[in-house]
This record gives C-alpha cells, structure tokens and sequence, in this order.
C-alpha cells in the first residue's frame, strides 16, 4: 500500500494546473450510457473513482476507452445489455448509484446494489428512490439490490420535490427523466456547478431541461439523445484546497486551467483569512497572509461554503492566530480527521456538528490516517506546516479524488513523496491494474 511521507516547513511557490473535476466528470460518463453511440470526454482526471466508474459502465456492456495521458474517454454504450451493478464496485464508490437513473431511463430497468453507510455517516438515497418512484418506476430490494422497474409505457414525468437539496439525487432523477415521457418538475434541485455542467451537457445531447442552476428545473421528455462531447471543467474543491495550502504555508502560488466562478462564496470567505487573492478568468493568485486571521465557517449548499472543503479549513485554521468554529450542516458526523489532527498537536473539540478550533497550535509531525478522501487530505495540509516527518498512511483515499497529489505539491517546493508500505489484510491495487479488472 502507498503512503505520503512530508517534511514540513516549506513555503508553496510557483504554479500547478488544477485537474478536471471529479464530481463533475461522474455524471457526464453517466450521460454518455443514455445514447446508442460513442461520447468522448476532455479533460476526464487520472483518480480512481474514475477507474472504479468505468468499470461499472463495463459491466453493463459499454465500452469504455480512457487514456490517462491525454486524459480523453470515449464511452461506447451501443451494446449495453447487462442492467446491474454489482456490491464490489457500488461499495467503493457511492456515485456508482448513478448508473441506476441511466439504465432505467434509457432501458426501463436495473439492478444496482444498495451503497451501505460511508466513512462519516448514513448517507441515505431515499431522495434518489421517491424521485423513480414519482416518474412511475416500480422499486423495490432484493437481498441488499435495488430493482426498478419502469412500466410497460415507459417512464413520465412528475412533479417532485427534494428535502433537503441533493446533488445525487437531482443528476439521479435528471438522467431517469431526460427521456420521459411528458413534463419533470424538480423543485428545490441542487445548483452546484457539477449539476449545472452536466445539466448543460445534457441539453447539448438534445435534453430539454431549463432552470439550471436555480433550484426549479423543467424537464421536457425527448425520445432520444445524441452522443456527447464535453469538456470536463476544473475541479473547484481540488482548487479551493491548493488555495488554504498556499495561504497555510505562507506562500505564494499561481494555480492555472481554473474556474474561479465555481467557488461561490468560498472566495470571499478565503480573503478574510488576510490572504492576498487575484482572479483571472482561468486563474487564481494566492499569497499567503503573514498572520492567518481565524474565521468561523459553516458549510453549505452552493453557493455556500462546501462540505467537501471544511476539513482543509479546519487544518487551516490551527495555524490562525486566534480561535474559531467549523459547522458541517450537510453532513453532522464529518470530523474523522479531528483524531488524527489532535495526534499532531492540534486542539480541537467537536460538540455535535462543530468543531471547536484552536489557534494557533504548533503542529508536530505524526504517523496518520483518516477514513475518507477530504479528511486526508487535511492531514497532507497539517504535515506541510508540522515540524519534522508526517507520514499520511492509506494514501488510496486521497488518489480518489486528488490527482498526483505529491507532484503538484512537490512542483511547488513541498518536501513529500510516495512511499510503498506494508498493511496487513488490506489489498489496494495501482490505478493501471485496476482498470484492467
Ligand atoms: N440526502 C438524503 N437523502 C438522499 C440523498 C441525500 O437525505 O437520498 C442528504 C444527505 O445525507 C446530505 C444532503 O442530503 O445531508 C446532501 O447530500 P448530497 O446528496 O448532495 O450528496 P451526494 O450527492 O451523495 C455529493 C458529492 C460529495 C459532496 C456532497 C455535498 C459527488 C459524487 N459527491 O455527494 O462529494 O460532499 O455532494 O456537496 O458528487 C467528495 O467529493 O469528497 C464528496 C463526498
């Protein structure tokens, strides 16, 4: 197994491109299984959720093509004829459950295992459900599957609500009804950009759906749709982490092939740290402040500050001069990184939903590990600022969803590098062989 080892100490300078975004890239291979013909997409990033997505487009006949160099894919979905996705690969990967809304919206029917609990909570799909239920699909489970069913006259449209707003379940629903028949109304749908992107590459296929990117969309059912041919955008977490770790190591980096315009209220939110930011239009300059300014956060939905970065702040903010509080109210149980940031010096308690944060706490070096991608990641940024050696154990989470970590970070002057360790009972396997299975 993999681990990143880090000496920490050194300021981030210079530049990095920000890879295409993984939540983004998810449901447009998803999009490519509703047409009969080959979609290609740019820009797709070398990370194994990547990896474990293509193989379960695989399995249902689809041929997928992705080459890491170029980062092109092509997804042929002409013999699609197997509608299920099995436990081992769902379980790796929650976002797998997407092949549910386009195999029942382009064939009426699929079986796909029931995603279990993830890392930091139950993480429910009953929104995802009673989305296919209200477009007529029949549902129901058999031995840990999800079976759906549309009737004989296919599926039509419906009104349906979301509460709260879901990413997942709104690109769910979004793929069963493109093809409907009839009007879908989703109200209170999520607006985040990875949904609108993939809202708009589904309009671009000949999908009929206004409101992106407001929380009522209208879907009007077409017959078919056209291969797709899209550009994955940048990914806009991979961008508001390299912005905090510039900020922590007091340094100063030009992060390039960027979307500013993703950020939302994040970008404000960073300024008030005291770090100096310019935007370009596909850029952003980050220099870090001499004093890191504690500021309390609490996340989201966008264009709020999102989940999927308050682990990172909480890293962030140990080195601020001062205290302050995260509050996670997508998710209430996301802290797993907290453990391992107190082994490294921090002091941080979390009552309920909030950590309470320190600053500014000296970090020291530590052997760690956290449960998920994002909490990880947070333990990379504290190692980057620890005196001595911190080795980031499990560094699998982190290839999910941060492309070469170590060599962005490295490009910029970080002291880190991968080294191969031994667990026992854990099997993880390089990306390559992986997308072979
Ligand atoms: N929810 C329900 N029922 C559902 C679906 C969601 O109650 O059927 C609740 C969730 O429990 C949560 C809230 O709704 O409290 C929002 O969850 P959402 O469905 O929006 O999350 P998701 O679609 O499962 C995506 C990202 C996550 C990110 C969240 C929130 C992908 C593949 N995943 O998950 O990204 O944290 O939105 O923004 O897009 C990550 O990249 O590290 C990651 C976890």
């Amino acid at each position: 197994m993999d681990k990143l080892v880090l000496l920490g100490g050194r300021s981030l300078e210079g530049e990095v491109a920000i890879s295409g975004s993984k939540n983004t890239a998810l449901p447009l291979m998803s999009a490519a299984m509703l047409v009969d013909g080959v979609s290609t997409l740019y820009n797709v990033p070398r990370l194994r959720d990547i990896y474990t997505y293509s193989n379960v487009l695989r399995v249902t006949g689809a041929h997928v093509h992705y080459d890491p160099e170029t980062r092109t894919m092509h997804i042929d979905a002409s013999r699609v004829g197997h509608f299920e996705a099995p436990y081992e690969l769902v379980k790796k990967m929650r976002a797998s459950f997407y092949i549910l809304g386009a195999l029942l919206g382009r064939f009426g029917r699929a079986r796909v295992s029931l995603p279990g609990g993830c890392a930091w909570g139950p993480r429910p799909v009953n929104l995802h459900l009673e989305g296919f239920r209200a477009l007529g699909a029949e549902i129901s489970l058999d031995r840990g599957y999800v079976v759906a069913r549309a009737p004989a006259s296919g599926l039509r449209g419906a009104r349906i609500r979301f509460e709260p707003p879901s990413v997942g379940a709104t690109v769910n629903v979004l793929l069963a009804a493109v093809l409907a028949r009839g009007t879908t109304r989703l109200e209170n749908a999520a607006m985040e950009p990875d949904v609108v992107c993939f809202g708009e590459a589904l309009n671009r296929m000949g999908a009929r759906i206004s409101g992106l990117g407001t929380p009522v969309l209208e879907i009007e059912g077409v017959p078919e749709l056209q291969p797709l041919l899209a550009h994955t955008p940048p990914d806009r977490i991979e961008l508001g982490t390299y912005m905090i770790a510039a900020a922590m190591t007091r340094g100063r980096v030009r992060l390039l092939q960027a979307e500013p315009a993703h950020l939302g209220d994040f970008l404000e939110i960073f300024r008030q740290t005291g770090a100096r930011v310019e935007v370009g239009p596909d850029w952003i300059y980050v220099e870090g402040p001499e004093v890191i300014q504690p500021v309390s956060i609490q996340t989201a939905v966008y264009p709020g500050f999102p989940t999927d970065l308050q682990a990172q702040w909480t890293a962030m903010m140990t080195q601020a001069d001062g205290d302050s509080t995260v509050t996670d109210t997508i998710y209430f149980d996301r802290f797993k990184h907290v453990p391992e940031l107190l082994r490294m010096g921090a002091q941080i308690e979390v009552v309920g939903n909030r950590a309470h944060i320190r600053g500014r706490t000296r970090l020291i070096g530590a052997q760690v590990m956290s449960t998920d991608l994002r909490g990880s990641v947070s333990l990379v940024l504290a190692g980057l600022v620890a005196e001595g050696r911190t080795d980031v154990l499990r560094v699998y989470h982190l290839d999910r969803g941060y492309e070469a970590l170590e060599v962005k970070l490295s490009a910029l002057g970080a002291d880190i590098r991968r080294e191969q360790y031994e667990e026992f009972g854990t099997v993880v396997l390089p990306l390559e062989e992986e997308e072979q299975m």
